[in-house]
């Protein structure tokens, strides 16, 4: 089985992190969504993988190199525009050939992986398999109609009125039948080449759809809060790992990891956290479900639920969480008696301070 990557795409919906790198490089604990994405194709038995990417191709291709990082054999496809993900199909038309394969999209995270979902593929072989979670938002995502069987007998992208909650994850398994029906189908009214499409028309010619529903959870990291949530969901499974140096004026609770020449001083750590490599956190308090990249500075600040990039400084603020602060970004107090905010504020971010 070969695996077909998509890291395309825009990103309109995570700016302004967009407006400097690609979604599928934000991080989740400290990794690049797309890099958890790849191990779990790799843990699935796939050893060869093509990536689609878009406008961002040199960012992504200098993070992940040759792919044996993960033990993959990475093919690059360059997709001119995100014209659909079942354009991403025909564009990888020559790298499949007659190979059964699994579609995965960069910014999706599976708890369990993506093994047991492939192993189904293999063991019971239908011409396409999804996979499937109910969700309590049906309308943003594509809707699947099965029967009690698992046989798909209706898919939708984005119904307005869905008929169930069955939403399609971002992993297909493929036969090669797909390609016939992806060279049939009409651009949507979005101008997508949508996939969902494809598969309908798999399913009204007769073919065998399944749909396996997925254990444990499945998250799209395609808004801020959703990667605030994989985040956290991720830092649940942590396990402690220090590294990096934590003086005996610090305390520290639940799992924490504090990567190779971070420093903590004088602060207060309640894991689940991880503080990335060269940081220095000092007269802090560091609460559950952070991530501090690399190389940032925390000064007498305090934040929980979190995601800080590399290079970032946060002095003299408490209470910061939900929040999400980019890279080198820069965050602190006015000078005393000053009284006013100074804010220097990117496109497309969000600010809310204090009322
Ligand atoms: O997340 C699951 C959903 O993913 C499914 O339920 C929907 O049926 C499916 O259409 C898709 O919807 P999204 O609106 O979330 O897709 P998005 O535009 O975010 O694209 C998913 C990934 O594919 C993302 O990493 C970007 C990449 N992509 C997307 C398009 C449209 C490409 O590489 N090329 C493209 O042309």
């Amino acid at each position: 089985m070969k695996a077909l990557v998509l890291a395309g795409g825009m990103g309109t919906r995570l700016r302004p992190l967009t407006h400097a790198m690609p979604k599928q490089l934000v991080p989740v604990v400290n990794k690049p969504v797309l890099f958890h994405g790849l191990e779990q194709i790799a843990r699935a038995g796939v050893t060869e993988a093509a990536v689609i990417v878009g406008d961002w191709h040199r960012e992504i291709r200098e993070a992940v190199g040759d792919g044996s990082l993960f033990g993959l054999e990475i093919t690059w496809i360059q997709q001119e525009a995100p014209f659909g993900l079942a354009h991403c199909v025909l564009l990888a038309r020559e790298f499949l050939a007659d190979d059964d394969f699994v579609m995965y999209l960069g910014d999706n995270v599976f708890s369990d992986g993506i093994a047991d979902l492939a192993d189904a593929f293999r063991r019971t072989r239908p011409d396409a398999q999804v996979a499937v979670v109910r969700v309590p938002n049906p309308e943003e995502y594509g809707i699947v109609e099965a029967g009690p069987d698992g046989r798909v007998t209706a898919l939708r992208e984005k119904p307005r009125a869905p008929r169930g909650n069955l939403a399609v994850a971002g992993a297909y398994f493929f036969s090669p039948l797909v390609h016939d029906a992806v060279a049939r189908i009409e651009p949507s009214l979005r101008g997508e080449w949508e996939i969902t499409d494809a598969i309908q028309l798999m399913v009204a010619e007769g073919r065998d759809v399944r749909a396996a529903e997925i254990t444990g959870w499945w998250r799209d990291t395609g808004r801020i809060d959703d990667i605030l949530d994989c985040n956290r969901l991720l830092l649940d499974r942590l396990e402690t790992a220090v590294a990096g140096t934590v003086d005996e004026a610090s305390t520290v609770l639940g799992a924490v990891v504090v990567e190779p020449g971070a420093r903590v001083v004088r602060s207060h750590l309640r894991g689940p956290l991880v503080i990335g490599a060269g940081s220095v956190v000092e007269d802090s308090y560091i609460g559950p479900h952070t991530s501090i990249g690399a190389d940032c500075v925390l000064t007498d600040a305090g934040l929980s639920h979190t995601i800080v990039l590399d290079r970032a400084t946060v002095t003299d603020v408490n209470g910061i969480h939900g929040s999400v602060i980019g890279r080198s970004a820069r965050v602190g107090i006015s000078p005393p008696g000053d009284g006013r905010h100074r804010l220097v504020v990117g496109d497309h971010t969000e600010l809310r301070v204090l009322a």
